[in-house]
């Protein structure tokens, strides 16, 4: 009888972490406000030898100062208290609330880190606004030991850390709250009542809230290099899959007869009859609505850059879904939620090949190149696209500027404000002065014709 050769132990070691990251990678980690964990309070984070120092210590992996820069200078401290102001009274009197804004589940669900009240522990408190916990997720099984000799970034992660560094994880998480998912959302009937128009790109917004991390050595060699036009790409990616699966979802795709009207390009309906604006778009014809496609253009040109074999392709899905969520056309024994549907999953099956893609000012520039071309077929007609290709575009000149040595940075800057004076009105935005600008810009940064 032959007996088996025995697998060597560290084949079999092997074996066991690809199990492991197969695990970690296939099962999407809960939201924070998803979570089975219990919440044990912001107050656990700010002592001075935790996350409450002053100033960053030196000679710490972290900063430990991250609270001191959350309560002084982060927006989030001040999400529960916007909804004591003025305009949230008045929503919450346009929407007939029961209960002031404050105190109403709906709000607190993103103006604060409200979990069901049996997982809040006896510190948490709903008036410190989106805090620790309603980021990196409730702290129950890692608290105690993450900070002990011998912690690691993975144990703390199987324990219900929220893995925040991951670009796809991070996007999810954000986008959460500042787009809406199926646990939050700010519908058309909140905008009607007078919220406001949410407008979000994660490395803008990244870099907008005042950093309480430091991107150096130390944390490249624990958590991986975050490229920003990585962040960017995802981003996108993932900000497109919430917009179609909220289409396609029955709960909220609807509203009475009509679809969720947030889904769509808001000037689209919202501007005066004598305004002729129309003109020809992705071959979606006049009278008709559009879908807010600002991440769709943004993830054509990433596509085009990053995976250019499969361009083509992707650019007729997005057409096509165009043209059935405006006029009804689709192919046989299909409808605009199939293609919806499809659409979704090929763009989560993307994903992981935008993570692995690396960043570098060759692909930065066919980015740009790619987003000029965008504009030249006349895809950035609605203002939330013109509004995502600046954002996009920012990112991307203050990334390669320091790189090419030869830009004449005076006109770079006038270009840039150029765009930006364009899209400071959005009721009354110009596409075609918006374009002039992206190809003066195009110029000054030497990219090649595409
Ligand atoms: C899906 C998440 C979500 C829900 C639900 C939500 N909001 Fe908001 N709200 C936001 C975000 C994100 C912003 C910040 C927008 C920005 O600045 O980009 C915001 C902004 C606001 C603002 C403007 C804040 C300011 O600084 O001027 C008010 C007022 C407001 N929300 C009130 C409410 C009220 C009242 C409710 C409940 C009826 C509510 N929100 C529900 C996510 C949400
Ligand atoms: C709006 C979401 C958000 C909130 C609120 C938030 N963080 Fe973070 N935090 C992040 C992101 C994003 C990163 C960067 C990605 C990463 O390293 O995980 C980060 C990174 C960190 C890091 C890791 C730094 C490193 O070098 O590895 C620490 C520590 C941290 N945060 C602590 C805190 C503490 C303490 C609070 C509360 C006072 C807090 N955070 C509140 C989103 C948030
Ligand atoms: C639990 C919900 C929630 C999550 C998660 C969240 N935010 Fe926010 N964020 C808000 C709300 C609500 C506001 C508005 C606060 C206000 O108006 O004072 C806000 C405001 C901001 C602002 C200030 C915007 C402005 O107009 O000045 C930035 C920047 C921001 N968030 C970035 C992020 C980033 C980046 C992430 C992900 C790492 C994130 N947020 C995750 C709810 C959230
Ligand atoms: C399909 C058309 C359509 C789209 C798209 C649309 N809206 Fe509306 N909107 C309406 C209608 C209809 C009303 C109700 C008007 C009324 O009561 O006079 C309305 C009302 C509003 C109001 C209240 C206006 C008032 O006079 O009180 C706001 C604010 C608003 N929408 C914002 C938005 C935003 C922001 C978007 C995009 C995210 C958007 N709308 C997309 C049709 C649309």
């Amino acid at each position: 009888m032959v007996h088996p050769e025995p697998v060597p132990m560290y084949l079999r070691a092997a074996f066991c972490l690809v199990l492991l990251l197969m695990l970690v990678s296939a099962v999407a980690a809960p939201l924070p406000n998803q979570s089975p964990d219990r919440t044990e309070g912001t107050v656990n984070c700010a002592s001075s030898t935790c996350h409450g120092s002053i100033t960053p210590l030196e000679g710490s992996d972290v900063l430990q100062n991250e609270y001191t820069t959350w309560l002084r200078l982060d927006r989030h401290t001040q999400a529960y208290a916007v909804l004591l102001n003025e305009r949230s009274r008045s929503i919450a009197h346009k929407l007939g609330l029961k209960t002031p804004a404050h105190t109403t589940q709906l709000c607190l669900d993103c103006h604060s880190h409200a979990p069901p009240p049996s997982r809040r522990g006896k510190r948490h408190v709903l008036t410190e606004g989106v805090g620790c916990e309603g980021c990196h997720g409730p702290a129950e099984k890692w608290l105690a030991g993450h900070a002990e000799e011998g912690a690691s970034h993975a144990r703390n992660l199987s324990q219900g850390l929220y893995p925040t560094e991951r670009p796809a994880a991070q996007a999810r998480l954000c986008l959460s709250c500042h787009f809406g998912d199926d646990s939050r959302f700010v519908s058309h009937r909140l905008m009607g009542a007078g919220h406001p128009r949410l407008s979000f790109e994660v490395k803008t917004f990244t870099s907008l809230e005042p950093a309480h991390f430091r991107i150096d050595a130390d944390y490249r060699k624990r958590k991986g290099n975050p490229e920003a036009l990585k962040v960017w790409a995802v981003g996108q990616a993932v900000a497109v899959t919430h917009l179609l699966e909220t289409l396609t979802d029955p709960k909220r795709g609807r509203q009475g007869p009509f679809p969720e009207l947030v889904l769509f390009d808001c000037y689209s309906c919202h501007h005066p009859m004598s305004e002729k604006r129309w003109s020809p778009r992705l071959g979606v014809g006049p009278g008709a609505l559009r879908l807010n496609d600002s991440n769709l253009l943004m993830l054509r040109a990433i596509v085009r850059a990053v995976l250019p074999g499969q361009s083509a392709s992707f650019d007729a899905e997005v057409h096509a879904l165009h043209l059935a969520v405006a006029t009804g056309e689709a192919p046989p024994g299909m409808d605009y939620l199939d293609l919806a549907r499809a659409l979704t999953q090929r763009i989560k099956d993307l994903i992981p090949a935008l993570e692995r893609q690396h960043y570098g000012p060759e692909v930065m520039r066919r980015v740009l190149v790619a987003l000029v071309e965008e504009s030249r077929q006349s895809s950035f007609t609605d203002y939330a696209g013109a509004e995502q290709a600046y954002m996009a575009i920012t990112s991307l000149v203050n990334d390669l500027v320091p790189r090419s040595v030869a830009v004449d940075k005076a006109a770079l800057r006038g270009a840039m404000s150029r765009l930006l004076d364009v899209l400071a009105d959005d009721e009354h935005y110009q596409p075609a002065v918006f374009q002039a600008a992206l190809e003066d810009l195009r110029g000054l940064l030497h990219a090649p014709a595409p």
